[in-house]
């Protein structure tokens, strides 16, 4: 029976759900988007492309994709009255804790999209989310470095603006470098979906009470900053930095091997994966092309990250435990080389990921019987028994 399956001697839980958005087959390192590999989209494709992929099921015509980039583009400015909300925040404000506010907040202002079973209202509160998730990630990030928001152009392409919107500042234009362009886009291409993880099973959750879109993925953004999900990158540059020189790895090695020690190797191990994560490979390609151009090969924390991954799958712990690097692993040195400081590495997963959530939520949607029902428990409590009063307590 589709959707139900047994993990426990005994004890059958139903799967979150069915979809037919994403594949991944955790021991072979597979990772499909509507049936295509996620190299070659990384590799042939671009993320707005991919959007309409995951979307609508299909890989665009040049017609669709025209229609659809311009539908996005006209939508990337936000409300100026949302302005207000990020000078409500102390300078030093995560960007994350900021963009879960602003994010749910939409559904204050865009309320012409938010009758959920209307399909064209469905459809603008759908583009007006991708249009102005990296609005809202740029104008965090300006407000926590006491830079002025900077506006979207439509002149730029998606990966352009945002990097634009981020490094412009009005007292010097920011020229955007093709190349960083091209590695910005295939980092929100390779973070855009990954079937029921945590935040996207967070999304669908929050979706099946009828909540309104931006609420639901305001959820998603809160559940993806814990380190354990889409906060790891920036816990993983965090501990490279710690480690800080190639001899200290055995330390760090021995201690994610203790049981007694609660380290991780933060951008190893995956709880699907138990292969390679395909992500990683082309990330690990595309480090060394960003950090060559911008004349960083050297950067010590790559160097760091290099032997520590060599030393980790030379070592036969991670081997037996089957922990390889994951999407984790590579994409904050990528960032980091690009200027961006560790606080934003999470949002930036955070406005990729907004198509996978906003997908399986248009899926969801759109197919009842997908709704994740309500979830039950097994009750190891106190079995029934009466009230006593406080005196007759011990
Ligand atoms: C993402 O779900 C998704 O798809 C998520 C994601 C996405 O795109 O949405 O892929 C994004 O969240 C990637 C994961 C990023 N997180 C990290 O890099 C944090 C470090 N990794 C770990 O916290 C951990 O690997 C998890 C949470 C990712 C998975 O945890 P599990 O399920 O416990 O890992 P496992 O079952 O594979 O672990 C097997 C063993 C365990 O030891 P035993 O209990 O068998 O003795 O390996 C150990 C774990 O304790 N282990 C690690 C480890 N990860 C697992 N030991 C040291 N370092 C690690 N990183």
């Amino acid at each position: 029976e589709a959707g139900v399956f047994t993990y426990d001697p005994g004890f059958t839980s139903t799967a979150a759900c069915d979809s037919a958005i994403t594949y991944i087959d955790g021991g072979e390192g597979v990772l499909l988007h509507r049936g295509y590999t996620i190299g070659e989209l990384a590799e042939k494709s671009h993320y707005l492309e991919v959007c309409y992929l995951l979307l609508y099921g299909e890989l665009p015509t040049a017609a669709q994709m025209e229609d659809f980039e311009s539908r996005v583009t006209n939508h990337t400015m936000i409300h100026e009255q949302m302005h207000k909300f990020f000078s409500g925040f102390r300078r030093d404000a995560h960007p994350m804790a900021i963009m879960v506010a602003v994010v749910g907040a939409m559904s204050a202002f865009y309320h012409d999209s938010i009758d959920i079973s209307d399909p064209w209202q469905r459809e603008v509160a759908t583009i007006r989310l991708i249009a102005k998730m990296p609005t809202i990630a740029a104008a965090a990030y300006k407000y926590t470095i006491g830079q002025p928001m900077v506006y979207p152009r439509n002149d730029l392409d998606y990966a352009s603006n945002f990097l634009r919107m981020c490094f412009s500042v009005p007292a010097e234009e920011y020229d955007v470098n093709p190349i960083l362009a091209r590695a910005m886009d295939r980092i929100f291409t390779l973070h855009a979906d990954h079937e029921q993880n945590a935040s996207t099973s967070t999304v669908r959750l929050a979706s099946s009470s009828g909540a309104n879109p931006f609420a639901c993925i305001a959820a998603g953004i809160a559940c993806l900053w814990g380190p354990a999900h889409g906060g790891a990158n920036q816990a993983c540059l965090e501990m490279l930095r710690e480690i800080g020189t190639v001899d200290r790895i055995p330390e760090y090695i021995a201690r994610a091997k203790d049981k007694n020690d609660p380290f991780r190797l933060m951008g190893f191990g995956h709880r699907v994966y138990k292969n390679i994560d395909p992500r990683a490979t082309v990330l690990k390609q595309s480090a060394d092309e960003v950090l060559e151009l911008l004349g960083v090969e050297n950067n010590p924390t790559l160097q760091v990250a290099k032997e520590l991954e060599k030393a980790a799958l030379a070592d036969p712990y991670f081997a037996e435990k089957k922990l390889f690097p994951n999407v984790d692993f590579y994409s904050g040195i990528i960032l980091e080389a690009m200027g961006f400081p560790t606080s934003m590495f999470t949002p930036i997963f955070a406005l990729s990921r907004t198509i996978g959530w906003i997908s399986q939520w248009k899926e969801m949607i759109e197919d009842p019987a997908l709704k994740i029902g309500r979830p039950r428990q097994l009750y190891t409590g106190e079995h029934q028994r009466a009230y006593t009063n406080v005196e007759d307590r011990k």
